[in-house]
């Protein structure tokens, strides 16, 4: 079954009866080590690292779960957290210390914490530098390690070792974000072992629309004990030993026994190099991107939710490594995987009808920077189309979608969330889309086959729908209720030259692929700079600025920024090879964003051979203490240290990261 939020399921954090000098509510949270035998059931028990919180109904720090310590947190209320890093020495992901970092050799546990779409202090930023490791080896990284002052302890001065603390002043409106490590080299290993969960801000307007038929918070229905109308749903890829592609292989060196975690540690082109070249490259290695063979919902492997046949608010996050999606929504036609395919690859099946908007669209009222201007219908049942880039609710890694459904049509029914989106994006290799679930003795392993439900990649999830034990009052929101009231107000253009920067794809020192930003220098164009080179995105705070991304690479990227949240002007493709040579020549016109990136993003799909015009304004949140400037020798210049990065974790920190400044 799906996990809820909640006693039994995912933990809510409740703050520990701590008063920091800041006035903030505050929290305690640990990052350990933790077996969970529900994740899939089929195979063994799974060692995991989650976020343990205090439990919001007494009895102090529950255990750590698999995207444990949700944080609900209102508007303008700062909330400051005592993370203890209380991880075991040894890492549950092998990773690659060749890499092009020199601190990888380090301790393998440390982390950082990252409140993604947060708008933070920079000390509170949980940046790739401001890492720390446990109790036992209580190293911190460079951000934080300020000379000889440790700039966690301006929050608190008795910090003991293996604790960072960080401050969160939550000057934004309502909206889902989500916190997971961050730490220098390990990112995609630690978040991969379990390290991230949903961080939720409540604000007076959103409250308002519970009136006009909004499902009631999570929390209250928690805590009131009626039925739960708000979901969270987390969706992400994993590998499990035993599982269709978790084979162990003599060099593998993480955990062993069936329904562990298994992340790909050969570079594919490693045969290639060898012959060619003589080198070997290491293993385990970097590699382009992760896959997994196995989709979670919550944290459980194809899960079956039970919902009523009444309205419902689904708040979606996308934290695959790598694996975009393309939600759509069926009828159960009864056959074992729920979903049928007719000659072209997509559903035969019945499309979704929603009972509130009378056809088969869905009603999406938020994105990353939380409400829409207006809500917007979203189709249940698109395919993907390569070549338009179009389909039903598109999200890539790290983007979030805040929707309202209506299940009344199904009472008695199932429907299957579907997903077709191409791996990687949007030019897949079906190798990667589509991976059966069958072992080599053709036997289903790596789902909840005993349902005879699941088990491949598009298959996420089925909500089997009951009849309603109580009746929502109706809903009034519609395609045009305005809900910019409970926004920021849009940006005006400060015109002058944009600021242009590149996304690049070449090779590293040992022929593999990397990824990297880049200035649009000619001498740095299809090469980018690396993370450890000097600052260039040095910007003036209080300034509003428009960035043109254009990416000169085969792949859509998801590109985040820290800090701001931004408007999406338009894309527009352009010529790759002319531009390589120096000229700029555009082969089509401007294109608006779609219907749902209309409201403020902090993550964007950044599509090939487009450039993506953004623009933003780079202020500092107020906070009731002294923010010092950072001294990280790679920035080149003091201020306020931030990062800009692709969310492909795999990408991330291999080499597509910036530092970005705000001075
Ligand atoms: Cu969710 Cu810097 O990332
Ligand atoms: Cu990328």
């Amino acid at each position: 079954p799906l996990r809820g939020v909640g006693p039994g399921g995912i933990p809510v954090a409740a703050k520990d009866g701590v008063s920091p000098v800041t006035g903030a509510d505050h929290y305690s949270v640990t990052a350990g080590q933790f077996q969970d035998a529900g994740v899939c059931p089929t195979l063994g028990p799974t060692t995991l690292w989650g976020y343990n919180p205090a439990n919001p109904l007494g009895g102090g720090i529950q255990p750590p779960k698999h995207l444990g310590g949700i944080i609900v947190a209102w508007k303008n209320k700062p909330v400051q957290i005592t993370f203890t890093n209380n991880l075991p020495a040894k890492a549950i992901i092998p990773a690659d210390t060749s890499s092009i970092f020199s601190d990888a050799q380090q301790s393998v546990n440390r982390v950082s914490v990252h409140l993604h779409g947060g708008f933070v202090p920079w000390i509170s930023d949980g940046g790739p530098m401001a890492y720390w490791g446990p109790a036992s080896n209580p190293v911190y990284g460079p951000s934080i390690a300020n000379g000889s002052t440790n700039l966690f302890k301006i929050l608190n001065p008795s910090l003991k070792p293996g604790q960072g603390e960080i401050y969160y002043p939550n000057q934004q409106s309502a909206r889902m974000m989500w916190y997971h490590d961050h730490a220098h080299d390990i990112t995609r290993t630690n978040a991969y072992a379990g390290l991230a969960t949903a961080y939720i801000i409540r604000d007076d307007f959103e409250a308002g629309l519970r009136n006009q038929g909004l499902p009631p918070f999570i929390e209250d229905s928690v805590l009131g004990g009626t039925t739960v109308q708000e979901l969270p749903l987390v969706f992400q890829d994993k590998i499990f030993v035993g599982s269709n592609i978790g084979w162990i292989d003599p060099t593998w060196t993480g955990l062993k026994s069936p329904g562990s975690l298994w992340y790909p540690h050969i570079y594919e082109r490693n045969r290639w190099r060898l012959t060619n070249t003589g080198i070997p490259l290491p293993n385990p290695s970097a590699i382009p991107e992760m896959f997994g063979d196995t989709m979670l919902v919550n944290g459980t492997v194809f899960p079956e939710a039970t919902v009523e046949g009444r309205r419902y608010r689904l708040r979606i996050l996308n934290a695959c490594q790598a694996r975009f999606m393309n939600l759509q929504l069926y009828v159960d036609d009864g056959s074992p995987n729920g979903i049928t395919l007719d000659a072209n690859g997509n559903p035969k099946n019945a499309p979704f009808i929603d009972g509130a908007q009378k056809d088969s669209k869905i009603l999406q009222i938020g994105t990353e920077g939380g409400f829409l201007p207006k809500p917007v219908p979203v189709s249940t049942s698109t395919p993907f189309n390569p070549l338009a880039l179009s389909g039903s609710l598109i999200m890539a890694p790290a983007e979030r979608a805040d929707i309202i459904i209506d299940f009344s049509k199904y009472v008695g029914k199932s429907i299957v969330l579907y997903s077709d989106a191409p791996a990687p994006f949007p030019m897949g290799d079906p190798r990667n889309d589509y991976f059966p679930g069958l072992n080599v003795a053709g036997n289903p392993v790596n789902g909840q086959t005993k349902a005879g439900f699941g088990p491949n990649t598009r298959i996420l999830m089925r909500f089997k729908v009951v009849a309603p034990t109580s009746q929502d009052i109706p809903l009034a929101i519609t395609t045009s209720t305005d809900l910019s009231g409970g926004i920021d107000p849009f940006l005006q253009n400060p015109g002058g030259t944009p600021r242009r920067l590149t996304l690049n794809e070449t090779f590293d020192n040992w022929g593999r692929l990397f990824q990297r930003l880049g200035t649009d220098a000619l001498a740095v164009r299809g090469v980018g700079q690396g993370y450890m080179e000097m600052a260039t995105e040095v910007v003036n705070a209080g300034t509003t600025e428009v960035w043109e991304i254009y990416n000169l690479t085969g792949d859509t990227h998801p590109i985040h920024l820290h800090l701001v949240n931004f408007q999406l002007l338009n894309r527009q493709p352009f010529d790759v090879a002319k531009f390589m040579a120096g000229s700029t020549v555009f082969t089509g016109p401007t294109t608006g964003p779609d219907p749902n990136e209309t409201g403020w993003k902090e993550t964007l799909r950044m599509n090939p051979g487009t450039v993506t015009r953004i623009m933003m304004r780079f202020d500092l949140p107020t906070v009731p203490f002294n923010v010092p400037d950072s001294l990280s020798p790679m920035l080149g210049v003091n201020g306020k240290e931030y990062v800009w990065h692709c969310h492909i974790l795999e990408h991330e920190e291999h080499d597509m990261m910036r530092p970005m400044v705000v001075v």
